[in-house]
């Protein structure tokens, strides 16, 4: 199984340090907070045994066509393969996923693996990973995922424009043997802002959506359906997968009757099975539960209802319906490894990401991170270096009234603390949401060489500058 070679050869030389302390006699040399830290990270990453080879080939085309939405109107998109959401890729870990991606856009685009530790060149990050790829082109994407999950694409060209048109999908990676749930559910959120035609409202990036949370729309779907609805026999046990690909919307999704536990964040398992009450979804965000429907619930529907704004509405129901089944019992899959990183204060900052916004771009607004607003065309920019292989800690500071989902391409993280107070979360992430005025640290081990980038998941702020990057050197040795 995937194991940097770089953490263990780092780990590896903290072993050798310690056994020759040993046999000279002396006491074994104290490792630092650092070397603490970075023992924690070892087993971080879930082992698995032996997982299946192959590779398994899919194509996806984009294109604008019509999906029936909203109570069946024809409703214009833009798609891949024709569906919003996009089709969903499923592989098991250790297969190899060939994407041909074909453009059939009026525009310019690439696919992004959100989550996904890729290779970089896969990255589908345009000028910096790969030229995006033009009209009538097509692109070959090829990585073997590190992580079974759950995970989503979507382009990284005039993201604002292309995704909120309907161009994403999720990528799950299957563990290698999977549990046997009774389903396993996926929930794709979204939000649209139409007006009578049905029609997409065509304007983008306005300043509205710039001086506030993004693009909110104002009808939301579940798997592009208005009123969705999941059929469920009563004992059944559910994995449903939550994902958020909505520009700026935040799902806070309120279960109920229902136990709902979390077994996943973005995509990885957390340490134990968490209460699901109070986790917000960003846009990016996934998240994986653990849903027994209760015996002699038959008839029933259970409502999820969204509360992350003050007008809390109907997200979707399970109905419940047919003969009762028996309930699989198997514990719930988790992550044991899940570093703590208590110590991580007396670890300096490896920098500081101040988030701001300002007169100016050409919107008129721009959302900077250190006071720059990234350009497309700046790219042979020096960028923040992280070494792979060694703990690292990062801040973000928010100097703005307003919300920002902050992404890293190709890592997890971990969050340390929340306006100066350490916190606990037992899981890593790959976008964690910054309220107004917060400052939250986030701690990490970078294993993949490679500039990813960093920036904020409202895909408006992020078009209009909040984007910047890191560099993850290659090694010497390797
Ligand atoms: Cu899902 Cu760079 O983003
Ligand atoms: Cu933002």
């Amino acid at each position: 199984m995937y194991r940097s070679h770089v953490t263990k050869l780092n780990l590896g030389l903290l072993f050798a340090a310690t056994l020759v302390g040993c046999s000279s006699e002396t006491a074994p040399r104290v490792l630092t907070t650092e070397e603490r830290l970075l023992v924690e990270f070892e087993a971080a990453y879930s082992e698995s045994g032996p997982v299946p080879e192959g590779e398994v080939h899919f194509e996806l085309r984009a294109s604008p066509t019509e999906v029936p939405q909203f109570d069946d109107a024809p409703f214009a998109v833009w798609a891949y393969n024709e569906q919003v959401p996009g089709p969903v890729l499923r592989v098991r870990l250790g297969e190899t996923v060939v994407v041909v991606l074909q453009n059939d856009l009026p525009q310019p685009t690439t696919i992004h693996w959100h989550g996904v530790r890729v290779p970089n060149a896969m990255d589908g990050v345009p000028g910096v990973t790969q030229p995006a790829v033009e009209p009538g082109e097509s692109f070959t994407y090829r990585f073997t995922p590190k992580d079974a999950g759950t995970f989503w694409f979507h382009p990284h060209v005039r993201g604002s424009e292309q995704v909120e048109r309907g161009l994403y999908g999720v990528l799950i990676v299957d563990d290698p043997e999977p549990l046997p749930w009774s389903r396993d559910e996926l929930w794709v959120l979204d939000d649209w802002l139409i007006r009578k035609g049905p029609e997409l409202v065509e304007e983008f990036n306005t300043r509205r959506d710039l001086s506030h949370d993004g693009r909110w729309g104002n009808v939301v779907t579940v798997n592009g359906n208005y009123r969705n609805e999941l059929e469920a026999r009563p004992g059944e046990r559910l994995r449903l997968r939550l994902a958020n690909t909505a520009n700026g919307r935040i799902f806070a999704p309120d279960f109920g009757e229902l136990d709902a536990k979390v077994i996943a964040v973005d995509g990885l398992y957390t340490s134990e099975p968490l209460p699901a009450e109070g986790f917000e979804i960003s846009p990016g965000n996934r998240l994986d539960l653990d849903i027994t429907i209760p015996k002699g619930s038959a008839g029933q529907a259970f409502e999820v209802v969204d509360r992350f704004t003050r007008q809390a509405f109907i997200l979707s129901r399970i109905r419940v319906s047919g003969d009762e089944v028996e309930t699989p019992t198997f514990e719930a899959p988790r992550n044991p490894n899940i570093p703590e990183w208590n110590e991580f204060e007396a670890v300096e900052l490896d920098a500081e990401y101040v988030l701001n916004a300002r007169a100016g771009g050409k919107y008129g607004l721009e959302w900077t991170i250190n006071d720059v607003a990234w350009e497309q065309a700046v790219i042979d920019e020096e960028f923040g270096k992280l070494e792979a292989g060694q703990f690292h800690r990062l801040r973000f500071t928010n100097a703005s009234a307003r919300l920002h989902p902050m992404h890293l391409h190709g890592q997890f993280f971990k969050v340390l603390s929340r306006n100066g107070e350490a916190v606990s979360e037992p899981y890593f992430r790959d976008t964690v949401l910054l309220k107004r005025r917060e400052t939250v640290d986030i701690g990490l081990v970078p294993l993949d060489w490679g500039r990813w980038m960093l920036h904020c998941h409202i895909l408006e702020h992020a078009e209009a500058g909040m984007m910047t990057a890191v560099d993850v050197p290659k090694a010497t040795s390797e």
